[in-house]
């Protein structure tokens, strides 16, 4: 199947590392120009030299309006418009809700949610203008399902998808999707901010080799999931053959959620 990706113009949130580092070299590999739109832009130019030419980096923090306004604006002037976003950036620390202090939480609505409201709100006034666009967001299970451990998390995450359907209700007129991806666990270098929270377990837990693995044996497939599984998803829900797909969500997950 032909994605139609080639030349086509694509922003990822939170694309220099793990998850959406998978994504942006999955475009990139279809012919894509890719903007990374990451607050690290050391890892982000790293990922890009990757992709030899075929993407750019603008240093975002998606928590603030001015910062997603200003990667708007430098993707429209840099690709020539922005035909997907992709919002992938994410952050969370695993703790019990009890336990968990209040700076927490309020990083993970910053990243989690304001980052989706302020990226999708900045992008949306040039593709409802183009008539077109596809508008794809990294949530997790932990928004489908509640997790332990996860609780202001897996709100934030719900609210990505619920936001994801509201809108699409609203742009669908213009020719704009919104879908979202629920990632399962997809363990990460240990050393990014966001993979350290998601290897950090509670309590002093490790996710040790052993724990990683029976963890792994609670998924219907039998493994935890690697990044690479989760672009082909997002790219076919960015591409012309989802055309007829919004408002919709989809865990690529090994069967740990099956909602
Ligand atoms: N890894 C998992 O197990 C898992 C599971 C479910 C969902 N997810 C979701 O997938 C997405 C990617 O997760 P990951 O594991 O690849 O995380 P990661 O930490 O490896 O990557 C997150 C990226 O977001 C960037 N980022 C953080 N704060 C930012 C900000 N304020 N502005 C711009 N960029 C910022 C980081 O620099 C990093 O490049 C997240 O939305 C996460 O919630 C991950």
């Amino acid at each position: 199947m032909d994605l139609g990706l080639t030349g086509r113009t694509v922003v990822v949130t939170g694309g220099a590392s793990n998850i959406g580092r998978a994504i942006s070299l999955g475009f990139a590999a279809e012919g894509a120009r890719v903007l990374i739109a990451d607050i690290d832009l050391e890892r982000a130019r790293a990922t890009a030299a990757e992709a030899s030419g075929h993407m750019a980096v603008f240093r975002t923090d998606v928590t603030s309006w001015d910062s997603a306004r200003a990667m708007a604006g430098y993707a429209v002037q840099r690709l020539g418009g922005i035909d997907v976003l992709v919002n992938c950036a994410g952050w969370t620390v695993d703790r019990l809700f009890v336990e968990k202090p209040r700076e927490e939480w309020e990083k993970e609505i910053a990243i989690d949610m304001w980052g989706f409201i302020n990226c999708t709100r900045a992008v949306l006034d040039h593709m409802i203008e183009r008539k077109r666009g596809r508008i794809v967001s990294v949530a997790s299970d932990a928004g489908r399902i509640g997790e332990w451990r996860e609780a202001v998390y897996s709100g934030t995450k719900a609210g990505v998808i619920a936001m994801s359907k509201a809108i699409a209700k609203e742009v669908g007129k213009h020719g704009i999707t919104l879908n979202v991806v629920c990632p399962g666990f997809v363990p990460g270098p240990r050393e990014t901010s966001g993979a350290e929270s998601v290897w950090a377990g509670d309590q002093g837990d490790q996710f040790t080799p052993e724990v990683l693995e029976k963890v792994a044996r609670s998924y219907p497939l039998r493994r935890l999931g690697r990044a690479e599984d989760m672009a082909p998803a997002v790219l076919f829900l960015a591409s012309d053959q989802a055309s007829y797909i919004t408002g919709q969500t989809l865990s690529v997950s090994g069967g740990y959620t099956m909602v």
